[in-house]
């Protein structure tokens, strides 16, 4: 995600800020800027690309000053340029604004802002909080900022300074992080502890809906009701390297504790709720009734990878919420399988990076053959996102780990809310389920969390089981997907032999391989097919195989017949991968690290396979 950094006090602002942006650089980003106020008041300088290119546009300049905010953005609303980039202005240039975040009905204030005369620069949701602030800007910038902050939906950390208030700093957070640094005579906020560390390790930690204002010799700080509040300030005992995770001991952990967060942020803003009920929107990406009007009545999903587990679980969910036929495949053998086409087809390809080779060869092919393409994908501007008819972006944030996880998880999401909203416009699915499902999908993000906060069941099995070099997973429908997902990380990044097998399909071959020293997970969450999985259970545990069971939270069946039981938190049994791949990532995770790899790095895999 994107990177905040503030100062006020008595030293140059500009290092101070360029600094802390380039503690911040390891998340990723796609453009800089600062804000500044100086002799000619407040100056703006961004660039698109790295922290360097903006450094080397403003190096002919001198910008003294003393207060100033920066960013580094990882573009969520339009692609990477230097428009779009942050800080962001007001029609007037009397406010300026740096956002992380999501701002769910920027369409709606923006609307609102333009019928009240306003012109529009960036494709930002950012432009229209600094417009809305100075909607409310009459001399005083705190009373607009509790104003703005009050009409916005989503989540946010923002910084904010103001032409005529130049000895403060403005900060407020909703459901997203953001620290006030306190120095001595001088004061910082950052949405990540690095930026600060060179310069205090005293810090407040905003919770929601607080705002900080900040003095060159203080900090004040007010909760949502604007009563003046006591924080406790908290003494970072971090070094650099554990501060950039987050405090976590890798980022491949640091993203899978991101899930909630990303699930929130990639399923909310598309789910509207009003007098009618809730129902699904994905005008934003433009996908309405022409698309499912025009269609022959099939789709193709295309991926590579963990990617293409995700086409794997879409199709199931097409299949089941639309009543489409799907088919699926990799990239890698759709590009050269001389695929036949309807131009009627709806084309889905999915890709975290949106620069995987073979995905944009599939595309292409798929293109000239006259099919519609939807891109999924967690880079906005990125060449898939650019060459896609239309995109649909998960708002997972920079994934640093090689080994997908929070990608995954919100490709996911994108699948069952295509999948869902195809199935209302052909009829399938009416008000009272669209109602069920969409209440289990708003649901999923704090199912997620309670999964994660149940982590060290999953650490002690792993510490019992990380030797084991034969690990398979079994499931059926969703869970077989899932499965796929599953057994791709533990080989990634533990390097034990996984694989995924149908739980069906184990007595036509795989079950040779079953002995004492294999270790089978069993994801069973498919309700009808329990009898099933009990009896493909049985039959490996009578081979002499350890056997995990992964399951809903008031199953008890499995118990009698496996050596151990995760339980997850009970969902539609067609959304179950999204939350039942988290035990298994952690499982990876925590393997890994017992066989004293970096699940972070392994070996041979790079993080966007850019060549074939
Ligand atoms: C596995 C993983 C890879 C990628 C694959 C496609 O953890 O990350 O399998 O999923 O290389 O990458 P993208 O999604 O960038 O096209």
């Amino acid at each position: 995600m994107c990177g905040i950094v503030g100062y006020i006090g008595g030293k140059e602002a500009l290092p101070v800020l360029l600094n802390g942006l380039k503690r911040l650089e390891y998340r990723g980003y796609d453009s800089a800027g600062i804000a500044l106020f100086g002799p000619a008041g407040l100056t703006v300088h961004k660039s698109k690309g790295r922290i360097r290119e903006l450094e080397e546009k403003i190096s002919a300049e001198k910008l003294p000053g003393m207060v100033g905010i920066g960013h580094t953005r990882w573009a969520t609303h339009g692609e990477p340029s230097d428009i779009n980039s942050h800080p962001q202005t007001d029609a007037e240039g009397r406010v300026a604004v740096v956002h992380n975040g999501i701002i769910e009905n920027y369409g709606r204030l923006k609307e609102w802002l333009i019928s009240k005369g306003l012109i529009f620069k960036s494709e930002t949701d950012t432009e229209v909080v600094a417009n809305l602030i100075n909607f409310y800007y009459k001399d005083d910038i705190l009373s607009a900022v509790r104003e703005a902050v009050k009409r916005l939906e989503g989540s946010y950390a923002l910084g904010i300074i103001a032409a005529g208030e130049s000895d403060r700093i403005i900060a407020v957070r909703r459901e997203s992080p953001l620290v006030v640094g306190l120095g001595k005579g001088e004061n910082l906020i950052a949405s990540d502890v690095p930026a600060l560390l060179e310069y205090t390790r005293e810090v407040y930690y905003l919770e929601d809906g607080e705002i900080a204002v900040l003095y060159r010799d203080h900090a004040e700080v007010y909760n949502g009701e604007g009563q003046a509040i006591e924080k406790e300030v908290s003494l970072i005992q971090w070094d650099a390297a554990a501060a950039e995770k987050g405090g976590f001991e890798h980022f491949m952990l640091k993203e899978i504790h991101e899930q909630p967060r990303a699930l929130t942020d990639t399923l909310r803003a598309r789910i509207r709720t009003n007098t009618d009920g809730a129902s699904i929107n994905l005008e934003e990406i433009g996908f309405n009734e022409s698309w499912t009007r025009e269609n022959s009545g099939r789709v193709v999903i295309t991926a590579c990878g963990t990617a293409w587990h995700a086409g794997v679980i879409g199709k199931y969910a097409f299949e089941h919420y639309a009543g489409i036929p799907v088919d699926v495949d990799t990239a890698s053998e759709f590009r050269y399988r001389n695929p036949v086409f309807d131009p009627k087809d709806i084309f889905i390809v999915i890709s975290q990076s949106g620069e995987t080779a073979d995905t944009l060869a599939a595309m292409r092919l798929a293109k000239q053959g006259g099919a519609r393409i939807i891109a999924i994908t967690n880079v906005v501007g990125s060449t898939l996102a650019r060459e896609a008819d239309l995109v649909m972006y998960t708002w997972a944030g920079p994934e640093i780990a090689v080994a997908s996880t929070k990608a995954f998880t919100t490709q996911l999401a994108c699948l069952y809310l295509i999948a869902l909203k195809f199935g209302v416009l052909r009829g399938r699915i009416q008000k009272a389920d669209m109602a069920k499902y969409i209440e289990a999908l708003e649901a999923i993000p704090a199912q997620a969390e309670t999964i994660l906060s149940g982590k060290t069941n999953i650490q002690r099995f792993a510490s019992l089981q990380f030797n084991k070099n034969k690990v398979f997973f079994m499931g059926r429908l969703f869970d077989y997907a899932a499965c796929l997902e599953s057994a791709l990380k533990l080989k990634e990044i533990s390097y034990a032999h996984s694989e995924a097998f149908a739980a069906g399909e184990i007595k036509h071959g795989p079950i040779a391989l079953v002995d004492t020293s294999t270790l089978i997970v069993a994801l069973c969450t498919q309700s009808s097919l329990f009898d099933k999985m009990e009896s493909s259970i049985t039959q490996v545990k009578a081979r002499g195989a350890a056997v995990a069971v992964i399951t809903w939270e008031d199953c008890k069946r499995f118990d009698r017949i496996a050596d151990e039981v995760f339980r997850i938190p009970k969902t539609e049994d067609g959304f179950s991968p999204i939350l039942s791949v988290i035990p298994a990532q952690l499982f990876a995770y925590y393997c890994s690290v017992l066989r004293g790899l970096d699940p972070d790095k392994p070996r041979n895999l790079a993080k966007s396979v850019t060549v074939e």
